[in-house]
């Protein structure tokens, strides 16, 4: 089976960057959100990404045209899947949200299209049982920011079948990323590690180990990390890493992978991170402040 067509579920920070790379390789885009607004803020995101690499050269008007010529924003879901080949879900990470989404999806989507999500820890098994076809359910797991980062992590559910996996590995070359096959489990691979890495550095400014930005130059310099765990913790979400802590919790039982007061006090405050201007990082100024803890 040729995938052709993609629709993209949420126009997010996950979705708008799926929409941009899947039109980037040539597939024919449906993007689709709940709200408009939603839809236009996605649309002008990927335009402004994809500007950035004008004035290096890298990219002509002519192509952005193109790329953007690709996607259609759209509101209605069986609409948005009703000729795809394959869906992305980026929806939040709501388990009773992105179930309901599926039955919709699979009772509106081809029956030859595969069912695929963006979920950062959400079970793949738990979501393709919800569907009449967990066969073609599988999880794709990109990383902000999705048309830089290299990597889109392939999970397997209980039930998705080989072919399924095959042509996912396929878009996900054409995408022009390098890809990992894993099985599920909570977290999969990379936030297996990544999350409990975070949540350590969050107990160590707890502790008073370091402050905010030392914390961020040791491991940024002694590590070689792009950016230190406290600025990547703002940059992914607080309430993310709090929630894939809490998932954890839960799937694994076991409280080593407990949250931070800390962080869960910062998410009830509503400091996100850099989506809400605070965090680790007071982002109101001209650039970012550390915050004492
Ligand atoms: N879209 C398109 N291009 C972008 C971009 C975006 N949103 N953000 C940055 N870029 C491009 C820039 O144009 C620049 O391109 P060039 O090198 O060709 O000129 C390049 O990326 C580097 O950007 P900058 O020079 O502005 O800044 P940095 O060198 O500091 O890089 C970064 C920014 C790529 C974000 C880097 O800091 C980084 O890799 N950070 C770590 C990101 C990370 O760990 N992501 C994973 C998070 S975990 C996750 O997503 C999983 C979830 O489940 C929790």
């Amino acid at each position: 089976m040729e995938i052709k067509k993609i629709a993209v579920l949420g126009a997010g920070l996950m979705g708008n960057g799926i929409a941009h790379v899947c039109a980037q390789a040539g597939y024919e885009v449906k993007m689709r959100d709940i709200d408009q607004k939603f839809v236009d803020k996605g649309i002008a995101t990927i335009k402004k990404n994809l500007e950035r690499g004008l004035q290096k050269g890298r990219i002509t008007q002519k192509e952005i045209d193109e790329i953007l010529g690709r996607i259609e924003g759209i509101l209605d879901l069986k609409e948005a899947v009703k000729d795809a080949d394959l869906v992305i879900e980026a929806v939040p990470e709501i388990v009773s949200l992105k179930i309901d989404v599926w039955k919709e999806v699979d009772a509106a989507a081809p029956d030859h299209a595969i069912l695929a999500s963006n979920t950062s820890s959400i079970s793949i098994t738990q979501m393709a049982a919800a569907t009449k076809r967990p066969g073609k359910f599988i999880g794709m797991h990109f990383f902000n920011p999705v048309p830089v980062m290299n990597l889109v992590e392939i999970i397997k559910g209980q039930a998705t079948d080989e072919e399924t996996a095959k042509i996912i590995v396929d878009v996900s070359k054409k995408l022009g990323k390098e890809t990992v096959l894993v099985n599920e489990a909570p977290g999969f691979a990379v936030n297996r590690i990544l999350v409990p890495t975070l949540l350590e550095a969050v107990f160590a400014i707890q502790e008073g180990v370091a402050t905010v930005e030392d914390m961020d130059t040791s491991v940024r310099l002694g590590l070689n990390w792009p950016m230190g765990p406290l600025t990547l913790l703002d940059f992914v979400g607080l309430d993310t890493a709090l929630h894939i802590s809490d998932y954890f919790v839960d799937e694994f039982k076991d409280s080593k992978y407990r949250a931070p007061t800390l962080l869960r006090k910062m998410v009830r405050a509503g400091w996100l991170g850099r989506k809400s201007g605070m965090g680790f990082y007071d982002y109101s100024g001209d650039k970012p402040k550390p915050n004492r803890f």
